[in-house]
């Protein structure tokens, strides 16, 4: 039988992870599928979306700068991505494109299940308020922390998104110079100053002695904020690798119906 097909689409794509690991997972469960990389033109997405899925296409992974365009293009939505204004999993199905946002439960699943990170009661400071932040917010509000800080360059941005997802728990947002003499147990970095290899600029003490910090991003070194955590004696300072593999689980799981386990495939991507 021909394998059923599913694409990531973003641009740039070409050093995507996304193939590799549903490769993995579709061989550690013994399912048939082919998954591959599409790079998509900016302004491009809903027609390339749906040539895929005229095709045969059995479900998409999107990421940046599309996972707007993926909200708008899909006819129903999870709570989750509703409230997140981004998708990063399509599924074709018989009623339409699902679209589903699994950035959010793949970092919660990262530090609780795969560190032990407990979230319930804790102080945790999310950095930036773009779609990155917004895209986890939800699903770190359901772990009820004691606290949630959204804090931005732009900070009228961390208040204005603060407002939006201030029903769902103890949310508010700040400039990075509004964190003096405060601390918190977990910092969440989801803005984009490491693409510029520096972390966002902190107050001395907002780390917690006992805190955790945690980038969305990921690199073949440390990145700057996990750099900027172990500086600070961080118990531990993470990257995004893990949530990387646990969002995919979590799409993989929504097309398949089978859990693969992620623990193999983030060994695997960490040795290279
Ligand atoms: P993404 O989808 O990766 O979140 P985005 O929506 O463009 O991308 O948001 C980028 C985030 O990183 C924003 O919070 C941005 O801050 P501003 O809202 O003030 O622009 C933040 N950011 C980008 N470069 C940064 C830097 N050098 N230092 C601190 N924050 C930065």
């Amino acid at each position: 039988m021909q394998p059923d097909q599913y694409a990531v689409m973003g641009h740039p794509i070409a050093h995507s992870q996304s193939p590799r690991i549903h490769a993995l997972f579709a061989i550690q469960t013994g399912q048939n599928l082919e998954y591959r990389a599409i790079l998509v033109e900016p302004g491009g997405f809903a027609a390339a979306a749906r040539a895929f899925r005229d095709a045969g296409g059995k479900g998409l992974n999107v990421t940046v700068p599309f996972k707007q365009d993926a909200w708008v293009f899909a006819d129903v939505l999870s709570a989750r991505a509703e409230r997140a204004g981004a998708v990063n999993t399509l599924s074709f199905e018989s009623t339409g494109a699902r679209g589903d946002n699994t950035d959010g439960p793949g970092l919660v699943r990262d530090l609780k299940v795969n560190h032990g990170c407990a979230l319930g009661g804790r102080r945790i400071l999310l950095l930036g308020a773009g779609g990155a932040a917004r895209g986890v917010l939800q699903p770190l509000l359901a772990e009820q922390p004691a606290q949630l800080v959204i804090a931005n360059r732009t900070a009228g941005k961390a208040a204005e998104l603060a407002l939006r997802f201030g029903d769902l728990g103890s949310v508010s947002g700040c400039g990075f110079a509004d964190l003096a003499g405060r601390s918190f147990d977990l910092i969440i970095n989801a803005t984009a100053a490491g693409l510029n290899d520096a972390a966002p600029p902190l107050p001395d003490g907002v780390l917690a002695a006992d805190g955790w910090c945690y980038d969305l991003m990921y690199g073949r070194e440390p990145t700057a904020f996990v750099r900027w955590g172990r500086e600070r004696g961080a118990t531990q300072s993470l990257d995004g690798l893990g949530m990387l593999v646990e969002q995919a689980a979590e799409a993989f799981h929504r097309w398949r119906g089978v859990c693969p386990e992620t623990k193999p495939v983030i060994a695997a991507l960490r040795s290279g």
